[in-house]
């Protein structure tokens, strides 16, 4: 043992705040410790790999909620576009001067959009227009020298033929940033197209999308759509800031369409997905579980031209025969429909476009190429299901997608017996501490198993509408312990990914508090723990390397005894590490990335020893994201509080010692020669 290594080991601090020094190689380090504890030890060896990193371990989790497409990935602007949000009143809609606004489900547009806007403008005149207004998803965002595509159906009764006038304005009525003109209205539905160009004017959202008319008349609306510029510019598509956030995580993999999503609260809430492709006039929308209106805008091929922009791979999960009120579909005859569909979805995926059904579909449907596809999951959450049907509908699925896709794997969503799974699905949304202390459990998770883990769902739940400082230690934890274990551990997506901040009380823009990314309207922002996964995500080496430690720290916690689910458990304390650690390296160029995580309210010096190696350079980097106190947080307001910072590292070495910031995540990368 050298004598730095002896010095820092043997170092026990007095029970009062002491200033002391510690050496590492050239550098002097000082830094204020108020414990009793030797100093942990962190053992790396570098010549010994336990396992492959999974080459796609992080990915990304999606679903409708919180308005995470409507009001807020997809390009749309138009709240309730094809106004059947509500059966019997046009919400979301004003009446602009004197007449009335109306649904009219005698005049639809087709079978899809089976209900139409009519608005009676009684007394329109120039200086008193009438028309309708919509507010957007609270608010109609205005960019700087955008363009604006703005698109509707429209007729008009006893030979009114127009002009409407389209236009954005501040919900005030002071401003109009475009306004264009539309004619030619006749007695038939007709689509009409028109762009609207935002000169070099302040960005803004308190505004309205107005359709107007000064002279009198009757006019049936459907499909009303206003789309800014979205995300290389594709079709139908995503908002450019929410993507890129995406693009910086480097996700592997999309696990779609939820989640609750997928199965609705009744079978006929699923997400149906043969409702949700093709001309988006053509989608009938569905109510989704999380009780809002879904126009299937954003449908299957919505999702799948996101993976594309990506470069992720879709992870399917197919609708299974159970909805989330227990409304479920036996095994045997009665499951085969959705067995079929499920095969055909697959197909629509993957299928080829000359010689497939429904490959032939997509490409119609402006995509010829198939997309890659490696995992299916077979439900979401079907542990929910008291009927105990989930292990004869499993394996009806699996039979029939392992026969026509052999090479697919299929994820299980909970326990079957009459067929093994090539994945099962695990869901963790926890408390810092019970994540923290979970933060070994695949350390000793039986292995050998054909079995092998999707974390599909997860998330240490502290603060909202998107968590803290405090969550992202929590997440950081835990992302150590399935990257050491991505032997078992293949796949893992955080959950939820979106929310909307615009209305966070009940009822409003957010049901499910702790999500990654928060944004409103205008702008978006990612929480300290979506910072997180982009640090670990785009932070390891291809091995995992062997480690050890010592003299790690714990902290009490008193476990409460109310538990998630409602039920009581006795008073009982536990010993949680408050230090956390994984460390990978890259095989080609040699460098070893060693995650540190601190928890704790202190500096935490750490001894680090590496083997294995010749030497280890001096120099090295940091990646290091820290915080003055837990709930130190991101927001709209504030949205970079909380990030990483890169730094160079110095007084590296094959032995030294390095003092973890309080409340921090560090990624060391370490030069080996
Ligand atoms: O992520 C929110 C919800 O949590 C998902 O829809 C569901 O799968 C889980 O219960």
């Amino acid at each position: 043992m050298n004598l730095i290594k002896c010095l820092t080991r043997e170092l026990l601090f007095s029970k009062r705040t002491v200033l002391f020094s510690i050496f590492t190689g050239a550098t002097v380090m000082l830094a204020q410790a108020q414990t009793n504890a030797p100093v942990p030890v962190l053992q790396i060896k570098a010549d010994q790999v336990t396992t492959k990193v999974s080459p796609v371990l992080y990915g990304l989790m999606t679903e409708e909620i919180n308005y995470s497409y409507e009001g807020g990935l997809y390009g749309e602007l138009i709240r309730n576009r094809a106004f059947k949000a509500n059966a019997t009143n046009a919400v979301f809609w004003n009446l602009i001067g004197n007449g009335a606004i109306s649904l009219d489900p005698t005049a639809p547009l087709n079978d899809a959009l089976n209900t139409s806007l009519k608005l009676d403008a009684t007394q329109a005149a120039k200086n008193a227009p009438a028309g309708i207004a919509n507010g957007g998803y609270w608010g109609i965002p205005v960019k700087p020298k955008s363009s604006y595509q703005v698109s509707f159906y429209a007729k008009a009764a006893g030979g009114f033929s127009g002009p409407l006038t389209v236009s954005i304005e501040s919900a005030d009525g002071k401003k109009v940033f475009a306004r264009a003109e539309i004619s030619g209205l006749t007695g038939d539905w007709k689509k009409y197209d028109v762009t609207l160009k935002i000169k070099n004017v302040k960005p803004s959202k308190d505004n309205v999308f107005k359709i107007t008319t000064v002279s009198p008349g009757t006019i049936w609306f459907q499909n009303v759509s206003l789309f800014p510029p979205t995300f290389a510019n594709r079709a139908n598509g995503n908002r450019p800031d929410i993507m890129q956030l995406l693009a910086d995580m480097h996700p592997k993999f999309l696990r779609l369409p939820g989640g609750n999503y997928l199965e609705g609260d009744y079978i006929n809430e699923r997400f149906d997905w043969k409702k949700t492709i093709g001309d988006v006039s053509q989608r009938p929308g569905h109510r989704s579980p999380w009780n809002y209106w879904s126009t299937d805008g954003f449908g299957l091929m919505e999702y799948l031209g996101w993976c594309e922009d990506l470069k992720m791979e879709p992870l399917l999960a197919v609708f299974a025969g159970y909805a989330l009120r227990h409304d479920y579909i036996k095994p045997g005859p009665d499951l085969e429909p959705y067995v079929q569909d499920a095969l055909d979805e697959i197909e629509y995926v993957t299928g080829d476009a000359a010689t497939t059904k429904w490959g032939a579909q997509r490409a119609k449907d402006g995509h010829p190429a198939p997309f890659p596809l490696h995992y299916v999951e077979v439900g979401n959450e079907d542990w929910f299901d008291r009927s105990g049907s989930y292990d004869g509908r499993f394996t009806q699925f699996f039979n029939a997608i392992k026969a026509k896709y052999p090479s697919l794997q299929i994820i299980a969503t909970a326990d079957v017996k009459s067929s093994v799974p090539d994945l099962l699905d695990e869901h963790y949304y926890k408390s810092q501490e019970e994540m923290e202390s979970q933060s070994h459990l695949y350390d000793t998770r039986e292995r050998g198993g054909p079995t092998k883990v999707f974390v599909g769902e997860w998330a240490t739940r502290v603060g909202r509408p998107t968590p803290n400082m405090a969550g992202a230690l929590g997440d950081a934890a835990w992302m150590c312990c399935m990257e050491r274990n991505s032997d078992l551990v293949l796949l893992e997506s955080y959950a939820p990914l979106f929310v909307n901040v615009s209305d966070l009380a009940r009822g409003g823009s957010m049901q499910w508090p702790s999500d990654l990314i928060g944004y409103d309207a205008l702008t978006s922002y990612g929480s300290p723990s979506y910072y997180a996964q982009v640090m670990f995500s785009t932070h390891h080496g291809d091995n995992v390397l062997a480690t050890d430690s010592q003299n790690i720290p714990t902290y009490e916690w008193k476990v409460p005894t109310r538990r998630r689910n409602g039920a009581d458990q006795p008073a009982s304390t536990r010993q949680v590490p408050a230090l956390f650690f994984d460390a990978t390296r890259d095989s080609a160029s040699g460098v070893i990335y060693l995650k540190v995580v601190n928890r704790q309210s202190t500096p935490q010096p750490v001894a680090i020893d590496i083997s294995g190696v010749a030497a280890i350079a001096a120099k090295g980097h940091a990646t290091v994201m820290k915080a003055g106190k837990p709930d130190d947080t991101n927001s709209l307001q504030d949205p970079k509080h909380i990030i990483p910072v890169s730094e160079k590292a110095k007084g590296l070495g094959k032995n030294f010692t390095r003092i973890f910031p309080p409340y921090s995540i560090t990624i060391l990368e370490l030069k080996t020669k």
